[in-house]
């Protein structure tokens, strides 16, 4: 009988922080180990579980197209791939109706870091400390962490990063060269991390008055989970260009890079293609995604149990002294504590709740928008008993 865990550890990378689990099948908030053991997953595959493990709605469409057609190449037109993108077009904020469709978050920021160079004819992109965008070349370079960042060096010179939240910095870092911004509405990786009040507000009126490229990578932000179908329309703020992936398939793999039909538009025949990008399969689901958030208002349910969760994220920190801070909006959600968050997300394993981490002392809960009141009560309880355990071993 196969060890799944020794055959991943002897045959796949070793660069995951894996946890020791194995996890065969999910529905809704929930998944299960080999040994049939239920989780409440508020992991959600780090964001992607949006609509629920294998949403049926999902699965149905899935499976009807499985059965039509799986591949087919964008240098052909194909009925799945217009109506997502017609679909996809219609959710996102005004006058960004054109993207390219690819496989992954990386990959969709890679495509904006292009656009900014073509459509601006500018090679300049400034991104923000502290950002996530991804581990390919560009998207890398993009990204603030040395840990990632520094065995790969160099990376691509003309990004340039400044303090998340400050404006001055901002209008000071741009010069001629400048063609773009790039940044996440709420830092995901790095924390959690919100925006001031009327920063984002800021970047846009900055941006216009420089004549610059808005860029959001709305990657983890994305469809709903914020309350809000993008996050940036919490501050009312519409911008160039606007990454997505994660859940927008369902959990199948895509990513997308929305902007402009003008600015999509600048990049020529042979300056962007992708062989699985735009793929029949994901674009189904993709289609059916995004129809049950729309047709189940999970923004709004994002804002109702969020609200929730948060209070009483709030109110663990209130009762335990290595408690710091929780923050978030929606159901993207920080608990950050003063102490390494390891045993806490181990030994809440044990108690069968999956979390994941933002650094090694932020507790980071991406759950489903499905997850149900009754199971936010049953992640506090889990929460409340392993982070007073771990208060126990600490000294007062
Ligand atoms: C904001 C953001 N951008 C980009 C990415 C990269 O996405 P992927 O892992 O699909 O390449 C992530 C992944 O966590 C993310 O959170």
């Amino acid at each position: 009988m196969m060890n799944i865990i020794e055959t991943e550890e002897l045959h796949g990378p070793q660069t995951y922080q894996k946890f020791p689990v194995v996890i065969v099948r999910g529905s809704r908030a929930e998944v299960w180990d080999d040994k049939d053991n239920l989780y409440i997953d508020c992991m959600g595959g780090y964001g992607v579980a949006i609509v629920g493990h294998c949403n049926p709605e999902v699965v149905a469409a899935i499976k009807g197209q499985a059965e039509r057609l799986i591949t087919c190449h964008g240098s052909l037109y194909n009925d799945a791939r217009a109506e997502f993108l017609e679909k996809l077009t219609s959710c996102t904020p005004k006058g960004l109706d054109a993207a390219f469709l690819s496989n992954s978050g990386a990959e969709a920021n890679e495509v904006s870091i292009k656009l900014a160079k073509k459509f601006t004819g500018k090679k300049g992109i400034i991104a923000m400390k502290g950002a996530f965008h991804g581990k390919t070349a560009g998207a890398l370079s993009a990204t603030w962490s040395k840990k990632y960042k520094d065995p790969f060096e160099p990376l691509l010179q003309s990004i340039k990063h400044v303090e998340f939240g400050s404006l001055g910095e901002l209008e000071a870092a741009i010069d001629d060269d400048t063609g773009a911004v790039l940044l996440e509405p709420i830092q995901g990786e790095g924390g959690i991390i919100m925006p001031p009040p009327d920063y984002l507000k800021g970047v846009r009126e900055i941006c216009d008055r420089r004549g610059i490229l808005m860029m959001v990578d709305e990657v983890q932000t994305g469809l709903g989970r914020t309350g809000k179908m993008w996050a940036i329309e919490n501050w009312g703020v519409v911008p160039d260009v606007l990454t997505s992936a994660k859940g927008l398939a369902g959990g199948v793999p895509i990513g997308a890079t929305i902007a402009r039909r003008e600015i999509l538009h600048s990049l020529k025949k042979g300056e962007q293609t992708s062989t699985f990008g735009g793929n029949p399969l994901s674009c189904a689901a993709g289609t059916a995604t995004l129809d049950y958030i729309v047709k189940n208002d999970l923004p709004g349910q994002a804002v109702s149990k969020g609200s929730f969760f948060l209070e009483q994220l709030r109110a663990l920190v209130g009762r335990h002294r290595i408690g710091r801070e929780a923050r978030g909006l929606g159901l993207m959600l920080a608990l950050e504590m003063r102490v390494d968050i390891q045993n806490i997300l181990l030994n809440a394993l044990k108690e069968r709740v999956l979390f994941t981490y933002s650094g090694r002392t932020v507790v980071r809960l991406l759950p489903p928008l499905v997850i149900t009141e009754e199971q936010i009560r049953s992640v506090m309880q889990v929460l409340d008993k392993v982070v007073s355990s771990e208060e126990m071993k600490q000294p007062g």
